[in-house]
């Protein structure tokens, strides 16, 4: 049903729950050419999905390599979505727009709507459901901010799995309230780099004080993984099917612009591993693929992390203590020590390999932000709209918010959407250290590039 654009008095585009889709969609089938294969970094030949079958769920690893256009969501995944709740609404930003005095129009997804505040539970719910299916016991996981731990911790209760979770140092010792969430829905946190696994101790004995990372935090729940049977590890971001599973917000999405006849001119999105702004952009990604629209999707990262903007595009490993396979992507190389920036679901070295290719292809392009430029954003976004967003999530309202300053000053009329992928109610600290003027900002000076594949 196509209704009219959102009439003076409507801020808000609902699909109901018979509206919220029954699959997820696998760009995979649609790209130009093939995602170039993770590597076996021994042999630099194309590693086999078998030996994947100690770390992760099996489910997921043949999620991981289809290229079926559409995956059915189970049952009780579907169920748990709707429960979070899902479908989520699409807003438009309209005091903002007149805060900017813009012709643009924002929208924005409302991904910080379910208990634990981000989009993460997308992926996280279908992993522990996955696990639980198969008869894992329990489930170890990395965490940047928070946000994924907390996700992971939830759906592990969910479907009555224990869960342990490596959270980097830097969020343990600025999100107390990420860990005592975590914490209070029965997982056992740890802050990383710690003394449980090998890798963390021997990163303590040459760095005490080191504030970890998320290639730190990964390495070490892949060993605490290996060394327990009954235990399966799940990642938040980067792999394939991570990033399949958060595409439930873009289809949605995609179904609301079409209800009320607007096709977006610009997407937008942070990126960390990536798994939030594909899940958004993915679905319409397709109909560019396809030649049936013209939007222009844009990622935004870190000043402080610079992947996709200074990093090269080559093979790297995903971890710091090379434990995983090498994954083609933009990096800035897997010993490099993130910052303590607030946005800590950004400090990572690499990103999606899908998502790489779609920007070495043109199809996407990015911009990085500072800490303090994209809190000044966050700022305006609250004290218009009444919403504080995640530290990660400022980057694309200060995306958001420049585009529109562009459309005032050029007199054209943008639809610009971005994806509000988490609230940024225990990121608080943060808030007051911006508005006391504490807040650092960073750059790499010299970046160490990978030269691990000739
Ligand atoms: C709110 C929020 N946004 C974005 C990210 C970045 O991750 P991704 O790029 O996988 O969406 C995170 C990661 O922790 C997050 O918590």
């Amino acid at each position: 049903m196509v209704k009219p654009q959102l009439t003076d008095k409507e801020r808000a585009v609902y699909l109901s729950q018979d509206e919220m889709p029954t699959h997820w969609y696998n760009i995979l089938a649609d790209l130009p050419e093939q995602v170039p294969p993770p590597l076996d970094p021994r042999t630099l030949k194309p590693i086999s999905p078998e030996p994947l079958m100690r770390i992760f769920a099996k489910e997921l690893i043949t999620q991981e390599v289809s290229t079926e256009r559409f995956i059915k969501i189970p049952d009780e995944v579907y169920d748990a979505y709707v429960s979070l709740p899902r479908p989520t609404p699409l807003l438009r930003a309209k005091r903002l727009e007149k805060y900017l005095n813009t012709p643009a129009e924002i929208y924005y997804k409302c991904e910080y709507v379910n208990p634990t505040g981000s989009h993460k539970p997308n992926s996280a719910i279908a992993q522990a459901y996955y696990n639980m299916a198969q008869g894992s016991e329990r489930i170890v996981t990395e965490t940047g901010a928070g946000q994924w731990g907390s996700a992971l911790a939830m759906a592990a209760a969910l479907f009555g799995l224990s869960c342990s979770v490596y959270m980097v140092r830097a969020s343990y010792d600025q999100k107390p309230g990420r860990r005592v969430m975590m914490e209070t829905m029965g997982a056992d946190v740890v802050a990383s780099p710690s003394k449980k696994t090998k890798f963390g101790r021997s990163i303590l004995e040459a760095d005490p004080n080191n504030t970890g990372s998320l290639g730190i935090a990964i390495s070490e729940a892949l060993e605490d993984c290996l060394a327990h049977e009954n235990t399966r590890y799940c990642l938040g971001s980067v792999l394939n099917h991570v990033l399949l599973h958060q595409t439930i917000i873009g289809q949605e999405a995609k179904k609301q612009f079409e209800m009320i006849g607007v096709q977006p001119d610009v997407i937008c999105g942070c990126i960390g591993g990536g798994s939030n702004f594909a899940g958004f952009s993915y679905p319409f990604i397709a109909d560019k693929l396809k030649g049936k629209c013209s939007t222009e999707f844009v990622a935004n990262e870190s000043k402080a992390v610079p992947s996709t903007t200074r990093g090269v595009y080559t093979y790297d490993f995903g971890d710091t203590a090379e434990m995983t396979p090498l994954l083609k992507m933009y990096t800035i190389g897997h010993k490099y020590e993130p910052p303590p920036i607030h946005a800590g679901g950004l400090r990572y070295h690499g990103k999606a390999p899908s998502l790489c290719l779609l920007i070495n292809k043109g199809y996407v392009s990015s911009v990085a932000y500072s800490q303090n430029e994209v809190f000044e954003a966050a700022l305006i976004l609250a004290r218009t709209e009444g919403m504080i967003t995640a530290p990660e999530t400022a980057h694309n309202v200060r995306y958001a918010i420049d585009e529109a300053l562009r459309c005032k000053k050029s007199g054209v009329k943008k639809i610009i959407a971005f994806n509000n992928c988490g609230h940024g109610l225990l990121d608080l600290q943060a808030y007051d250290a911006f508005m006391n003027g504490r807040l650092e900002d960073y750059e790499p000076t010299n970046i160490d590039f990978p030269k691990l594949v000739p």
